[in-house]
């Protein structure tokens, strides 16, 4: 056996879907929780090449039992171990934006780096610097986009808008409405706290009385997007769609964007959910089969 995923019981589904497109055997890495709140990992036999699949949503706990798990695999024999993870966490934080403030982008990256032998992720957050590798330095790192695997969700039907609820979000717009041939819109955004945005859209009145897809990488606390529905919806749009690459809303949030006229709302599965509707597999499997990591 050369190569085997290895998946967390909350991520399972997603691991065996990565395991059934690569062809390659799929096991679950063992954890158990003792009183004192520290975690115990056991993982399965391991293949010359581990890849372990783990989106790094709840990222607290999810990072150290990558870490032990891959110690563990390393441990039974593993030459190369690979992480997947469809969504990275940690890379919003990627300067001290305040004296004394820890830049966790470059903490989170300097642990994978020292831990794994090679890194794929998706759509990243990367907003100061443009290259994983330069958070995650000295092994080979893929970032991919699923900007092509959401716009097969795109109903294009009736020419809808595209808009993207802050600058960064342009490359999700255009790489999304351009083979479909959609106007787009992009937003000025102004975060002013943890659930507080304010944002503008120019020449928004373009969306009066047509439909709206926003486009973003993701969805955290939703404001964004409640934000950008309220400007959408006071300039005539007739309804508001959301296509996000990783939707991290709680079940709450997502009542809320919901409530404030949001729907569909549709994600990839890096983490699995109710919006998860595009399949990363495939993309996944490419990317880890062209750079040989498997
Ligand atoms: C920010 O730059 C990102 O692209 C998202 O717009 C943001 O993280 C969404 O966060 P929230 O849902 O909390 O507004």
């Amino acid at each position: 056996m050369s190569t085997t995923v290895l998946g967390f019981f909350d991520g399972m589904a997603a691991a065996r879907r990565l395991g059934a497109v690569l062809n390659v055997s799929v096991h679950e890495v063992k954890t158990h929780r003792f009183p004192d709140k520290e975690c115990l990992i056991r993982v399965p036999a391991s293949a010359r090449t581990v890849i372990l699949y783990r989106s790094l949503d709840d990222p607290d706990r999810k990072i150290i039992e990558l870490l032990l798990a891959a110690s563990a695999a390393r441990d039974q024999g593993a030459e190369r171990v690979i992480l997947v993870a469809p969504y990275l966490a940690y890379m919003r934080q990627d300067r001290a934006f305040h004296a004394g403030e820890a830049v966790s982008q470059k903490v989170i990256g300097g642990l994978i780096a020292g831990h794994f032998d090679g890194l794929v992720t998706v759509d990243p957050h990367l907003h100061r610097i443009s290259a994983l590798n330069e958070v995650v330095t000295g092994i080979p790192t893929i970032s991919l986009s699923a900007a092509p695997v959401l716009a097969t969700l795109v109903d294009a039907r009736d020419s809808p808008v595209v808009v993207g609820p802050d600058s960064e979000s342009r490359q999700w717009t255009e790489t999304i409405a351009a083979p479909l041939g959609l106007e787009t819109l992009v937003a000025s955004k102004q975060r002013l706290g943890d659930r507080q945005v304010s944002l503008a859209i120019p020449h928004v009145d373009q969306v009066k009385g047509r439909r709206a897809i926003l486009v973003d990488d993701m969805i955290s606390s939703g404001r964004t997007l409640v934000e950008a529905a309220g400007v959408l919806y006071g300039a005539g749009a007739t309804s508001v769609e959301a296509l996000v690459t990783h939707c991290l809303a709680s079940a709450d949030d997502l009542a809320v964007l919901e409530a404030n006229g949001i729907a569909p709302i549709a994600s990839s599965d890096s983490v699995d959910g109710p919006t998860s509707k595009a399949q990363l597999a495939p993309l996944i499997c490419r990317a880890l089969q062209e750079n040989g990591f498997t």
